[in-house]
């Protein structure tokens, strides 16, 4: 049965100062299903919409300030000094729309820097994160009608009514986050998304550059090992939430880049020969074993361009950092 359901009894107080608050928070037993299925292929994986409880919300959050994790701070920056021409291109009073919204924090940037927007609408997957960040942006910015959804954000999602009633609609999917999708999943995304933003709408998409591996080894593979715990997190979770019989510490942070698929992979790679139990069956694990939890794709400016066309869009203008380790693409969606 949906959350959404009953979802009215136990809103945190936070949602009733929201304009317009949706639930459709996935069932908590898709992730021991996934878990299952996952455990049960070859070879074993997981999603990396999972990372992202309260806790591993935290963690990624602590990754954006490492000094490895070069994304971040590059796109905010590259993000500010854009401001004017991407006021040309939204228009007054846009509604802006962000796909995985997190912290809310670089959004920040355009509610701040545009020509007044009307609306801004946050899609995040974890719920509690998502309502304290939207009630903190409704507090800060009384101008904005500030709304959120629930969601795994690749879900059909329609738009609420405030979204199309002011300016211009401004898809934001900032982070590079598109690069946790194969590049066929990415252009089947942006395609759903071009519906839903409709005609006249627009999507301004921060993507990671591929450069030089040694940087993107680095990025992973944080010195202070946040981005090992928030791997590890995964194995928290497995536990606390569904049960699973198994020892964290003998499972280790794996992260690297695969040239030939031009991603960073992500895996936890088990010690030694063991088993481990999870919903009544058992799942074995010979020693060097990985659970692959999380791909990172990364692209050329205009390889991404390219892939964005495939998905009905207009790719209109691309920007890169003055070192070239990140960019943001303004894509239009394509009406005839
Ligand atoms: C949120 C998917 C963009 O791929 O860089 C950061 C997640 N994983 N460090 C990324 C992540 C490990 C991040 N995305």
């Amino acid at each position: 049965m949906p959350k959404s359901i009953d979802a009215k009894n136990d809103l945190p107080q936070a949602a009733d100062t929201l304009a317009f608050f949706q639930d459709l928070e996935p069932p908590a037993n898709d992730f021991l299903q996934d878990a299952v299925n996952g455990l049960s292929a070859t070879p074993k994986n997981m999603s990396p919409k999972y990372f992202y409880d309260q806790k591993g919300s935290q963690l990624f959050d602590a990754i954006c300030d490492t000094q490895e994790y070069y994304v971040t701070r590059t796109e905010i920056d590259l993000l500010k000094s854009l401001i004017p021409t991407l006021n040309k291109l939204a228009g007054p009073n846009a509604a802006i729309v962000e796909y995985g919204s997190g912290a809310s924090v670089k959004v920040r940037t355009l509610l701040e820097g545009l020509d007044h927007v009307s609306s801004y609408l946050a899609i995040d997957i974890s719920r509690a994160h998502l309502i304290n960040a939207c009630r903190v942006l409704a507090d800060d910015y009384p101008d904005i009608a500030i709304g959120a959804i629930c969601a795994d954000f690749t879900a059909p999602i329609v738009l609420p009514p405030m979204s199309r009633e002011n300016g211009n609609v401004v898809g934001f999917l900032p982070g590079s986050t598109i690069g946790n999708f194969a590049p066929k999943e990415a252009s089947a995304f942006l395609a759903r998304a071009a519906k839903m933003l409709g005609k006249g709408g627009s999507l301004l998409m921060g993507v990671d550059l591929k450069k030089d591996p040694a940087i993107l080894n680095a990025a992973y593979n944080d010195k202070q090992g946040i981005t090992a715990a928030f791997n590890l997190n995964l194995l928290t979770r497995m536990r606390g939430e569904l049960g699973a019989k198994l020892d964290q510490n003998t499972f280790c942070h794996k992260a690297f880049y695969n040239d030939d698929q031009g991603r960073i992979e992500m895996h936890l790679q088990s010690e030694t020969d063991q088993t481990v139990h999870l919903d009544g069956q058992e799942f074995t694990f010979s020693a060097g074993e990985t659970i692959h939890t999380e791909n990172s794709y990364k692209y050329g400016l205009e390889e991404f361009a390219a892939l964005a066309e495939t998905a009905g869009f207009r790719a209109k203008h691309s920007w890169t950092d003055p070192e070239g380790l990140f960019s943001l693409h303004w894509l239009e969606v394509h009406t005839e």
